[in-house]
């Protein structure tokens, strides 16, 4: 961590140097602080120019030192010591202002921008609200109805629009010290324009607070920050900026040192990690220009839209006309709807589609750097599809399965080239879905590997590498979460009051309405075929329900019924006939014992994953759960909260 100091004349420019996103750190704001003495006792500078070293000015506070108390000097003594140093402060933002990044920013006299930098308060994200500043400064420069999504929804605003809101006085094009340097010159034939603390503000009045309210209250699903980082906002609009200030840093105090900030924080550095595993450093991944994509139904179609919406060209291939015709309508689908939605333009989407290249078998598949295979759960029609590709291909392309359940090395066995051989497992729908397992076979090349982690980083997922057994780090789990629930259930614990607690814990749905939208009969046919191979597998409370003709809501009914034409969840008598003779007598159970013996259970097979070297840390298998499997993000996941043993009833020490 350096401070450079430079002098051009009568303007200091000083340089924040601290990679990789000159985080604020306690030794950077220290070093701050003295600077801006120094520089107050040299009569000879009559501005500061304040840049950022590397690829971005600011990134935010120091993340990692959220964990421990806060420690002087604290940031908004520092900023307030910036608002009242002798010679004005002039930020010059590169790349991006991030958190406090941007209360720094918003502490200067004046801000210039190169083309293209950012400026945003992303705190939300980590369970916190900006706590030097942000909510009372941004208002009071670019107004209320501006800075409300910056400091609550975590809008970011680009040079362009910063200049247009007031948020920049100047947007430098050329080098940025350079012309920050000849802004100071020329504004020292000015008169200072106010601090943004000494601005006034306008109450936009009563009707626009509630829509706001609602607004974010909606999009935050449960999460406290958004809606309290509004309220300190509103306070110092309507208290005034000293009384905000107060309001803001109680605050992000109070949430700092909460759990849900905790385990955000363990995410943000967990997600990080993630893509660079310690033993693939040096390793170089390979090349991947040409994909192919074996199988147009759901998955194929999921994985093809992820590829392409990364840029990549895709080769779909389909058995027959028919289902390729199938296939490209569903894709098509995919991109049309995103830009229904305005989530891509109407040109961007028919660009994606032209990018897709539909065939008929696999010849077509021969030059592809990586084919990744989509089709049925079967292994005798994966096996019959990688024989023909190992036949066609070069043992230079990496041939993928994207099985959930069926071993790898019974796919690829006796394959040529079995070092190209690899598992990577998306979650539906594809391009949305964030989670890859990862699964090499024993003999998978490092460089293979390598290529894995890397398509995962260019799809914007997040690669979790996981050894070979039943179902993998995921699927595994949440066989043992569904035994769990259906054991409640055998406890005389009604189904709707499991999913109500897990409803109410953060999880979109709970484990029996999940299995109805999902369908019943996957796990049904995957029991059927354990028991044809002569595994003991006890009959389920699932089974039951699939061999009545109760699949799920694409059957109008399973665990709940669905009437015509609603995904709305209705009690059902016939389920309760159904079930009568396998539960026990109605038992009332509070909702913290239901969630803390679900999540318990998921721990639980999660330490045994570790300790089996299935997944390498507890870090990965809450990835696999928070992104593959919906469960809720400010919880950070099942191992997180057994670590630290915030939820009753979990045991303290996990059995293995
Ligand atoms: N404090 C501490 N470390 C930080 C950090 C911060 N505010 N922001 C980023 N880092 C670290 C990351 O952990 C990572 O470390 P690693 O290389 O040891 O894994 C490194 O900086 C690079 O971050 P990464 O996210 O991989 O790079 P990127 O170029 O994709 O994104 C940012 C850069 C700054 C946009 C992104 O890291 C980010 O959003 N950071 C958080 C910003 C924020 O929330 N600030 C407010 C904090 S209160």
């Amino acid at each position: 961590m350096t401070l450079h100091l430079e002098r051009h004349g009568e303007i200091a420019v000083v340089t924040l140097d601290n990679p990789p996103v000159n985080a604020l750190s306690r030794t950077m704001r220290a070093a701050l602080a003295d600077m801006a003495d120094r520089l107050d006792g040299d009569a000879g500078i009559r501005a500061v120019v304040l840049a950022g070293a590397g690829r971005l000015f600011v990134g935010g506070a120091d993340i990692a030192e959220f964990d421990g108390p806060p420690q002087e000097p604290h940031l908004p003594d520092l900023l307030a010591r910036i608002e009242a140093a002798r010679a004005p402060w002039i930020a010059a933002v590169h790349g991006m202002a991030l958190g406090g990044g941007t209360e720094i920013a918003l502490a200067c006299r004046y801000r210039v921008a190169a083309p293209g930098s950012r400026f945003g308060l992303p705190e939300v994200n980590l369970g916190i609200i900006p706590g030097s500043g942000g909510t009372q400064r941004l208002p009071r420069l670019i107004g209320v109805e501006a800075a409300v999504p910056v400091v609550a929804e975590k809008r970011m605003l680009d040079a362009t629009e910063a200049l247009g809101s007031g948020l920049v006085d100047r947007i430098i094009d050329g080098p940025l010290v350079v012309g920050a340097v000849d802004f100071a010159r020329d504004m020292l034939n000015h008169p200072l324009p106010p601090l943004a603390r000494d601005r006034s503000v306008t109450d936009p009045g009563p009707a626009y607070w509630q829509a706001a309210e609602a607004r974010i209250a909606k999009a935050s699903k449960g999460q406290s920050a958004p809606p309290l980082a509004l309220l300190a906002l509103r306070h110092g609009v309507q208290h005034g900026f000293e009384a905000g200030l107060r309001q803001e840093r109680e605050t992000f105090l109070r949430l700092r040192a909460g759990d849900e900030a905790a385990a955000l924080r363990y995410l943000f550095f967990a997600e990080r990690a993630a893509p660079r595993p310690a033993d693939l450093r040096g390793t170089p991944p390979r090349a991947v220009a040409r994909v192919g994509v074996v199988g147009g139904g759901t998955m194929g179609v999921g994985i093809a839209a992820a590829l392409r919406n990364a840029g990549l060209p895709v080769i779909l291939s389909e058995r027959d006309q028919p289902g390729l015709e199938r296939g490209l309508t569903a894709l098509r689908a995919v991109f049309d709807a995103a830009a229904q939605r305005g989530l891509i333009s109407d040109e961007a989407a028919s660009a994606r589609m032209a990018g897709v290249r539909g065939v008929v078998g696999l010849e077509a598949l021969a030059d592809c750097d990586l084919v990744i295979e989509a089709v049925f759960e079967d292994l005798a029609v994966k096996q019959a599809v990688f024989k023909t590709l190992a036949s066609l291909c070069g043992t230079d392309t990496i041939l993928a399965t994207n099985t959930s359940y069926i071993d790898p090395r019974q796919i690829f066995n006796g394959l040529r080239g079995p070092e190209r051989c690899i598992g990577l497992h998306f979650f539906s729908p594809a391009q949305v879905m964030k989670l890859m397992e990862i699964i090499p076979l024993p003999e998978t090349a490092p460089a293979v590997l390598a290529t894995a982690f890397d398509l995962a980083a260019n799809l914007g997922k997040v690669p979790v590498r996981a050894g070979i057994c039943d179902g993998f780090i995921g699927n595994r789990i949440l066989k043992h979460y569904r035994a769990e629930a259906e054991a409640l259930l055998r406890e005389g614990v009604p189904h709707a009051a499991i999913d109500a607690a897990m409803r109410g814990f953060g999880y979109a749905m709970g484990p029996f309405e999940m299995q109805d939208m999902a369908g019943l009969d996957i796990a049904f046919l995957h029991r059927e075929a354990a028991r044809l191979r002569g595994e003991t597998v006890p009959e389920t409370a699932g089974d039951i329900l699939v061999r009545a003709g109760r699949k799920g809501q694409k059957t109008g009914g399973g665990w709940y019924d669905y009437p015509t034409g609603t995904r709305a969840p209705q009690p059902s008598d016939e389920v309760a006939r159904l079930l009568a003779p396998l539960l026990g007598p109605a038992r009332a159970m509070p909702a913290e014992q239901i969630v803390a013996r679900l999540i318990a259970a998921m721990a639980a097979e999660g330490q045994r994953i570790i300790d089996e070297g299935i997944a390498s840390t507890p870090q990965d298998v809450d990835l696999v759960e928070v992104h593959g499997y919906g469960f809720p993000r400010g919880k950070g996941g099942p191992m997180f909260l057994a670590a630290r043993k915030t939820i009753t009833g979990i045991p303290t020490r996990i059995p293995t």
